[in-house]
């Protein structure tokens, strides 16, 4: 019954969705002059950053397991095959907030993603991950979800200006600040060490808010870098994005351990979520170029490594803009949307649901 009444709701919602999103695809401009009919044919990631996605969803979905009444326990535990699948994480600090994004902060110094290191380094590598989770009740929060934003000024310790006029959503604006504000002393303490990597993941809102918190850590110089969302709503104006697509690298190829490129937004066909939320007159909220896109069925866990391609324009027309143009309310109705938005190589978020079958 719940589950029904929620459905009804979505129909709503999206409806409202449906007519913004068509007045918003209509005037798609790049600032820059570019031919906005020029889309590139998206091109498949290589195997190693295809395998590593799998991992990154994997570290995503123990951000679930963290509720109000339970999370993880130590050295790494959860109902996910913590143990098995990362035998040498540490678990460092985990937090649930009913009111803001949860997460944790885990350790480890083995390669967990099985690449050949090749690099001399004097002391082993440390990975330190940062995972945020979205709200359990999405659709709930993003009926409540305002469109508001506010000014975005970055520190310039290391980043270039953003400018003026760069602007982001409120709310996960003041959840960054509430994070950042959470996690800060811990996540310091930890980056005192020269050789390591910063992966910072989140699902859902959980990325929005990972990626001010990328953008913050990487102003202040720490650029060993990676950033992994999965299905991230919008976060700012164009002035915003252009400057995260060009300081975050989101046109150099994917490519592991390299960080050129910083961040991968990793996006399933069909998921709304992706690109909301929807602009009002004074709050125009812009499209990323960078998009690792899905391209399957929102049923598939596993999609198949030729349709998972990058690419590499917001407003590319093979992409996440082109599934919701010129769509009845009948498709709307009759798509999947919870699946598409739950389905990242696994179905994410049912850790402490009782639901998984693990
Ligand atoms: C875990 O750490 C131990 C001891 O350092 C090491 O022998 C083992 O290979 C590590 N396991 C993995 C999967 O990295
Ligand atoms: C790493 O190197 C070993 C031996 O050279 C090779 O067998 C293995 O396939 C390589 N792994 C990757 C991920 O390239
Ligand atoms: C997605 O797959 C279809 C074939 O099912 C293909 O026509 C289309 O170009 C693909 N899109 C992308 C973005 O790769």
């Amino acid at each position: 019954m719940q589950i029904r009444l929620h459905c009804i709701k979505f129909a709503l919602i999206f409806t409202i969705f449906l007519l913004s999103i068509a007045d918003a695809a209509a005037i798609i401009n790049r600032p820059d002059g570019i031919d906005i009919h020029f889309s590139p044919q998206p091109k498949p990631i290589d195997n190693e950053i295809y395998s590593n996605l799998f991992t990154y969803a994997h570290l995503i979905d123990i951000s679930y397991c963290i509720t109000s009444i339970g999370g993880l326990s130590k050295p790494f535990r959860c109902e996910l095959d913590c143990e098995s699948r990362f035998p040498n994480m540490t678990l460092v600090y985990q937090w649930y907030f009913d009111d803001s994004v949860t997460g944790y902060i885990a350790t480890t110094y083995s390669n967990i993603f099985n690449y050949n290191d090749t690099t001399e380094a004097k002391v082993p590598k440390k990975t330190i991950i940062v995972s945020l989770r979205g709200t359990r009740s999405i659709f709930d929060t993003y009926t409540d979800l305002k469109v508001d934003m506010v000014d975005y000024s970055n520190l310039r310790y290391k980043l270039p200006f953003c400018g003026k006029n760069c602007r982001v959503h409120q709310g996960f604006f003041e959840y960054f600040l509430h994070t950042l504000g959470n996690v800060h002393r811990i996540l310091e303490k930890e980056l005192e060490y020269e050789n390591y990597e910063l992966l910072i993941t989140g699902h859902s809102m959980g990325g929005s808010v990972g990626l001010l918190l990328a953008l913050h850590y990487l102003d202040l110089g720490y650029d060993k870098m990676t950033l992994v969302t999965m299905g991230q709503p919008l976060v700012g104006n164009k002035e915003f994005v252009h400057w995260v697509d060009n300081v975050m690298g989101s046109s150099f190829e994917p490519k592991h351990n390299t960080f050129n490129r910083k961040y991968f937004r990793v996006i399933h066909k069909n998921d709304i979520v992706t690109t909301i939320p929807h602009s009002n007159l004074l709050n125009v909220y812009h499209q990323f170029d960078n998009q690792i896109y899905l391209n399957c069925s929102s049923s598939t866990t596993v999609p198949f490594p030729g349709r998972v391609v990058d690419c590499g324009y917001g407003d590319n027309e093979y992409c996440i803009m082109k599934d919701f143009d010129g769509l009845g309310l009948i498709d709307f109705i009759s798509r999947n949307y919870f699946q598409s938005h739950n389905t990242y190589f696994r179905r994410l978020g049912l850790c402490g649901t009782g639901l998984n079958k693990h």
